[in-house]
Formats: structure tokens, C-alpha cells, sequence
């Protein structure tokens, strides 16, 4: 199985990483694509944007690579697109 792996990044903030990961993901996945989005920003904003709201202290992928908690602790599957029918909703 071929995979691609993107990572969108930047030092600076406010460049535009959050929305080119939502809309580049969205797309992938209307495609018809498996597309895992994986927020490795503490604010989680692409987190919160795909629908998963986190409780103040919820773990994210910050803690569980500072190995304070883990892994399983700081995910949390939301299946948001039907490569067939892409989610509409942003
Ligand atoms: N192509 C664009 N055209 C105009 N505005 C944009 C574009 N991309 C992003 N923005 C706006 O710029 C702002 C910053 O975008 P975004 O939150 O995606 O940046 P970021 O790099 O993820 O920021 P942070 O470093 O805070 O996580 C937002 O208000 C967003 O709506
Ligand atoms: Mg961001």
C-alpha cells in the first residue's frame, strides 16, 4: 500500500498551518483517500475544527511525547469524512 505522509510546519504562527492542514486533509479525503490528520499542535485547534472538543486538562500528543501520559491517552478517533460523500460541514 503506497503512503504519503505531509507535514505542514512553520516557526512562525498565524501562517495559515491549521487551515492548509483542514482543507489540504478535506481534500485527500474526498478523493477517496484514507487520510489520517494528526494534531501535533498543544493550542489543537485542526483538532477542535474537526469537531472533537477537549476538556482543559486533556491530554494531547504534546503530553504523550513528553511521555507523561499514554499514547492511547492523548488520541481520540473521530471518523469525519465518507471518502464517498465528504463532510460539508466547514
Ligand atoms: N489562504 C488564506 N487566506 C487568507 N487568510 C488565511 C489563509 N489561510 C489562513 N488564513 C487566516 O489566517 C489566520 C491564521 O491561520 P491559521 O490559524 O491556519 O495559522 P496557524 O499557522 O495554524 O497559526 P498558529 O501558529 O497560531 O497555529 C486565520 O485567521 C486564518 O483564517
Ligand atoms: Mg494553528
Amino acid at each position: 500500500m503506497f503512503m504519503l505522509t505531509v507535514a505542514i510546519t512553520s516557526l512562525s504562527g498565524g501562517q495559515g498551518k491549521t487551515t492548509v492542514s483542514l482543507f489540504f486533509g478535506r481534500k485527500i479525503a474526498s478523493l477517496g483517500y484514507y487520510t489520517l490528520m494528526v494534531d501535533a499542535d498543544p493550542q489543537h485547534n485542526l483538532t477542535t475544527y474537526l469537531g472533537v472538543e477537549l476538556q482543559p486538562n486533556q491530554p494531547t500528543l504534546l503530553e504523550c511525547l513528553k511521555k507523561s501520559v499514554a499514547l492511547e491517552e492523548g488520541i481520540y478517533p473521530k471518523v469525519i469524512f465518507n471518502p464517498g460523500k465528504p463532510d460539508t460541514r466547514l
